[in-house]
């Protein structure tokens, strides 16, 4: 396979700021073709990456031109039926998050992923933040992660729910939080939550304890009603306390040293762009080198079921 033949679905906000830039900086990928519904849209990100096939049918699209891979980015509830028309054409299929409303939908797409030998991926992207990564690199060399925390605050108060209420804000967005707690800890086996809706008729406050199968403890801290954007993580193991600001810093404790060893987030990645540095450039290599490799990427449809149905657990472990 020479270059990587990609067709794009959605040519909105955050398709602009973070997939369509990674795609065109690598050699070994043709974006092929351009969908959107929105006319200006299309004609704008067409122009500006040079796509000379746009179309406002997908399924036209993926009719006439040859792909080995689709990205389907538009908000989750229009995004079912696309998914599941696209692994019935044969295509490797890359969304973001959340993967579809409901667990349901998620645990479907990857059935017919499967059926159809299709490769997937959810663009869960704390996985693939430089910083991250090797904070827990560094964890990790000193034994099983023992306590790990994800926060993730907002200041939301008065925004209303998400798409009208289309989505709910754990599956929709705190569902980052969730997802790197499995990625931190390992599988959970057992979760007790507290669940509130604060100023608003809608729940926008989600706090859990949760046991993983190696015996180790996550929590989950996420409220949209505070301060502001907050999303930090923790990690540890013996000896060793990881605090990380995937925006910012990493503070690396060890050996009771007063001192921590400080990474900054822009300089393990090497770029002060956000989309380099808070890991959309990476899930995106790491997409195109499994289609090249044939591999099923980390965060296939299979894998993100599993977040969503530890999303599922936390509401139903309300203390
Ligand atoms: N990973 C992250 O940190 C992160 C951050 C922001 C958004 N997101 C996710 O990205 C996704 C997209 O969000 P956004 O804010 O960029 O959305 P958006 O509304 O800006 O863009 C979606 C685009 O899809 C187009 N579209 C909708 N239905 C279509 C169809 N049937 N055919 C062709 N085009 C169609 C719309 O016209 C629009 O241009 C959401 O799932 C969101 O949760 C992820």
């Amino acid at each position: 396979m020479e270059k990587v033949k990609v067709g794009m679905i959605g040519a909105g906000g955050l398709a602009n700021a973070v997939h369509y830039p990674s795609l065109a900086e690598f050699n070994d990928v043709e974006i092929s073709a351009i969908c959107d519904l929105d006319t200006n849209r299309l004609k704008n990100t067409a122009e500006k990456y040079k796509i000379e096939k746009t179309y406002t049918d997908y399924k036209k699209m993926i009719k006439e031109v040859d792909l080995d891979a689709v990205y389907i980015i538009m908000p989750p509830h229009h995004l079912f039926d696309l998914v599941i028309q696209c692994l019935n054409s044969k295509l490797n299929v890359f969304i973001e998050k959340p993967p579809g409303v409901t667990s349901e939908q998620t645990r479907n797409m990857a059935i017919t992923a499967e059926k159809n030998g299709c490769l997937t991926m959810v663009g869960f992207n704390r996985r693939f933040i430089p910083l991250l990564v090797e904070a827990k690199k560094r964890v990790l060399e000193r034994g099983e992660m023992i306590q790990c925390v994800a926060t993730f605050y907002k200041n939301s108060i008065g925004a209303g729910p998400y798409y009208a209420g289309a989505i709910d804000i754990l599956t929709c967005d705190a569902i980052h939080a969730v997802d790197a707690l499995r990625w931190m800890g390992g599988e959970v086996v057992s979760v007790a939550s507290d669940i509130r809706s604060i100023y608003a008729e809608y729940d926008n406050s989600f706090n859990a304890l949760m046991r993983f199968e190696n015996g180790g403890t996550g929590i989950l801290l996420t409220n949209w009603v505070v301060g502001k954007r907050v999303h930090t993580f923790e990690m540890h193991a013996k000896g060793i306390s990881a605090f990380v600001n995937g925006d910012d810093n990493a503070f690396i404790y060890s050996d009771n040293k007063e001192e921590p060893l400080v990474l900054k987030a822009k300089e393990v990645a090497g770029s002060s762009e956000n989309y380099k540095y808070y890991g959309f450039y990476n899930e995106n290599r790491h997409f195109i080198d499994c289609i090249k490799q044939g591999k099923m990427p980390e965060t296939n449809f299979a894998d993100a079921f599993k977040t969503m149905e530890l999303v599922n657990h936390i509401y139903r472990s309300q203390i």
